[in-house]
């Protein structure tokens, strides 16, 4: 153990106050070094985040037993200085078994995994779109209905729009775009024609009713390797929590390039759950993404979603647990559970979010 000295300890004060109040949804002002954590409304899974990020903000690892012993913010803050362990962020392992979500993501592109991955989108577009509770979920988390299986909401796929401003005559490819409900309110909200593709049968299928009564949308089933348009086809290209899933990112954006036109511009959003990097080394320019867009599209606009994300994980459990109920009384369970498990497990996490949008050519 280590001795801090009074400025060392008010700098730690003033840095953790604010993501002390912001976990207990207060004002910093209300904060004082006397809040108990746990009495002031922080539970198991605030409790997680709070370590995670004190121990990224101060350099140190901090268990969990930590809060729980020292839950007032002067005891906890004087505990972290004294300790003397250097930052090592350990997650808690991922409900698949996997100790890291990197390696879990990773892994999920290997042959085996993948199948495993694709059944379980494939059984969650067959019930989706027919749950009332999970139309409630959806409409309460995201603003709107589109029974969005990844992360952005219809302000972020607003804030993309508003970059790439596509028009009427473009022609957009939606990778990824489950039952072509973003896709459609691309179209309604541009003009511009968009074709979505996505591996699962079952959300094409609703797609392609969609397209029945508006002819500036066409869906398939396509897998992200294998992208089969003619050369020049596309104005744009955006994709929504998809790009995780392609083995290969250069060979991808390379692809793009081909389908696409001289013009051809990207928006991407994803979440990096890279938690070990440290505050001070991570940034959004350090990705493959960001270098492969300078390097084969001349650079990129990035928009920081980090806190939207983690606020995104944390609302779907309130959310969840606030329409568990309505899910069993349709016999809803297994998507409930679905849904559930994977929140649990992402709102314990910090997650970085960016959406990349390539530069104009
Ligand atoms: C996290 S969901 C995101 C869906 C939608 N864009 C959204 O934001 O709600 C990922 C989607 O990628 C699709 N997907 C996974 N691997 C794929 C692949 N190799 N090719 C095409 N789509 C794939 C899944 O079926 C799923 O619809």
């Amino acid at each position: 153990m280590t001795t801090s000295t009074t400025d060392e300890f008010q700098r730690a004060i003033d840095t953790i106050t604010p993501i002390w109040a912001e976990l207990l949804k207060s004002e910093p002002e209300l904060v004082s070094e006397s809040t108990d954590f746990f009495k002031a409304g922080g539970h198991s899974l605030t409790a997680m985040l709070l370590v995670t990020r004190v121990g990224r903000e101060l350099g140190k690892t901090v268990p969990l037993f930590a809060l729980v012993e020292h839950p007032t913010l002067a005891e906890f803050v004087a505990y972290v200085l004294r300790s003397e362990e250097p930052v090592k962020i350990v997650e808690p392992p991922a409900p698949d078994g996997s100790s890291s979500q990197t390696e879990r993501l990773l892994r999920y592109n290997e042959p085996d995994r993948s199948e495993t991955r694709n059944k379980r989108f494939e059984r969650y577009y067959a019930a989706a779109m027919g749950s009332a509770a999970h139309g409630e979920f959806c409409r309460q988390v995201y603003g709107d209905n589109f029974g969005q299986h990844g992360m952005a909401d219809s302000a972020q796929i607003d804030r993309m729009l508003a970059m790439l401003t596509p028009k009427e005559g473009d022609t957009i490819l939606d990778l990824g775009c489950g039952y072509g409900l973003i896709s459609r309110y691309i179209a309604e909200k541009t003009g511009a024609n968009v074709v979505g593709v996505d591996l699962s049968a079952s959300a094409i299928e609703y797609a392609n009713r969609l397209a029945e009564s508006d002819s500036r949308l066409r869906f398939h089933v396509m897998d992200a390797r294998d992208l089969r348009f003619p050369p020049g086809t596309f104005t744009h290209i955006v994709s929504f929590d998809t790009i995780y899933y392609a083995p290969s990112l250069e060979g991808l954006l390379r692809r793009f390039q081909e389908i696409g036109t001289e013009a051809l511009r990207l928006g991407i959003v994803r979440t990096f759950p890279l938690r070990t990097f440290t505050k001070e080394t991570w940034s959004p320019d350090r990705t493959e993404l960001a270098t492969l867009l300078t390097k084969l599209f001349g650079g990129y606009e990035v928009v920081d979603l980090s806190r939207e994300e983690n606020e995104h994980w944390r609302n779907k459990v309130t959310v969840l647990e606030s329409l568990r109920e309505q899910f069993v009384a349709e016999g809803s369970e297994e998507l409930f559970d679905f849904r559930y498990t994977e929140a649990t497990y992402e709102a314990g996490i910090e997650q970085f979010r960016y959406m990349f949008v390539s530069r104009h050519p």
